[in-house]
């Protein structure tokens, strides 16, 4: 920093190495805010979980927010809380100045069943690139910023990456404090409630670049004996509620022509959309996530039922014709059983691809540091897809072991981690002194 800028670095630059075992004890010390076991049941106090529970703007959410605020104020970041509760912290230029930051991080909420990496790995390996420049008494060309940003999950609020959507100036901060859970509960009340509604203006400031890591979450990285990921872009992103109304009856007197079961449109739709994904010649995924039935009883017909459709592809078009055959047999399913369904778009988001510059950086410090790297493009949203809008962004992917995320199960090799977070160290290095950007 500027007061010990002429101390001699006590390292060649190229040799900076992040601090492995202080990420990973941050990484489980966080992991104990709202610390579940492999079948998602809250762990007590002191017993080591397998993952996390922190939706968004709950009390866990909360603490984990304590928590790494704490860290960054230990690290000397200036602190700023956004009015839909992004947070970030800023190390300024070696002149001082905050403006046009390189910037790093990702989210801390998790889904219900979360796991130790997903968003936490990026928001600590931001950390991380702090101390180490601060230990090596490192001053930068251009201020560092590491964030954390609201919702990222849409598990509980949608839309899904909702903070870096504000942010990035997608999204009025008023609509977002607005959005409801299904306990008809207020992102922006339940931001008070844990303290985290700031004053500070969104959209925020645009960085000079963005640049998040984040586990890969599927499993080719694995699979293909490469440890860094050097993500191209995100697919596109469809989030639908369907509410199915029928008639509820009895089981045993409603004989099969007469009935108007609405659980059985949901399995139908379910089953229709998994075929429709399996038989598309592009990536289709598609997901029902979520089922309730109404009564949920055992001797009687669903009345009514509510569900959920993710359908997800990295080409528009193809997401779009899969959107047009999934309401096209929404309509039919209505009139052979008699039924209302009602959609509801919970998340719209087309493909993005991200900056060639920053991809290539990535791909090349990956290199130089002898870390097997690959191009892949990612399966999940992420904020980095939002912070595209406004800056040179790019994302720093590595191995989730068998491919599993959004589970306690969720692991990565500690080797991985490490190999990963360096890598972003040297990313963030160079956007923060290079030109890399110069057109
Ligand atoms: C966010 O984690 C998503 O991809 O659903
Ligand atoms: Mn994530
Ligand atoms: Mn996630």
């Amino acid at each position: 920093m500027t007061d010990t800028a002429d101390i001699p670095l006590t390292v060649a630059l190229e040799d900076l190495r992040i601090d492995g075992l202080r990420l990973i004890e941050r990484l489980e010390n966080l992991a104990r805010l709202g610390g579940i076991d492999l079948q998602g049941r809250p762990v007590p106090d002191g017993v080591v979980p397998a993952g996390s529970s922190r939706l968004a703007a709950t009390q866990a959410d909360g603490r984990g927010r304590d928590l790494v605020v704490g860290w960054m104020r230990d690290l000397g970041l200036q602190i700023r809380i956004d009015e839909v509760g992004n947070v970030t912290g800023t190390r300024p230029a070696a002149d001082g100045s905050t403006d046009h930051p390189v910037m790093t991080g990702s989210h801390i909420d998790t889904v219900a069943t979360g796991g130790k990496y997903d968003g936490n790995l990026g928001v600590l390996s931001a950390l991380e690139v702090i101390a180490t420049l601060d230990e090596h008494r490192i001053a930068t060309r251009r201020p560092i910023t590491v964030g954390f940003f609201t919702n990222e999950e849409g598990a509980r609020f949608q839309p899904d990456m909702m903070g870096s959507l504000v942010y990035a100036g997608g999204l009025p901060p008023s609509v977002a404090r607005a959005a409801k859970d299904l306990a008809g509960m207020a992102l922006g009340d339940e931001l008070t409630a844990i303290g985290y509604l700031g004053e500070a203006p969104a959209p925020g400031p645009a960085p000079h670049a963005f640049v998040e890591l984040h586990i890969e979450q599927g499993p080719v990285l694995e699979r293909d004996g490469a440890v860094v990921g050097a993500v191209t872009g995100v697919q596109g992103i469809s989030w639908t509620e369907v509410r199915i109304a029928g008639q509820g009856n009895h089981a045993g007197t409603t004989p099969m022509g007469s009935r108007r079961d609405a659980g059985l449109a949901a399995a139908r739709l379910a089953v229709f959309l998994d075929d429709l994904a399996r038989r598309s010649p592009s990536n289709q995924v598609a997901t029902v996530g979520q089922v309730e039935l109404f009564p949920n009883l055992v001797n009687v017909i669903p009345g009514r039922a509510r569900l959920t459709v993710d359908l997800r592809n990295i080409d528009n078009a193809a997401l779009i014709a899969a959107e047009q055959a999934f309401r096209a047999y929404v309509e039919e399913l209505a009139q052979t059983y008699g039924l209302e369904i009602a959609l509801a778009n919970l998340v719209r988001f087309d493909p993005v691809d991200f900056d060639a510059r920053v991809i290539g950086l990535v791909e090349r410090t990956a290199t130089r540091l002898g870390h097997p790297v690959t191009r892949i493009a990612s399966g999940a949203g992420h904020d980095a897809q939002m912070l595209a809008r406004v800056a040179p962004t790019a994302m720093i992917f590595t191995t989730s072991h068998g491919g599993i995320s959004h589970d306690p199960a969720e692991w990565t090799k500690p080797e991985d981690l490490v190999a990963a977070a360096d890598t972003l160290l040297h990313v963030v290095l160079e956007l923060s002194e290079g030109d890399h950007l110069a057109v």
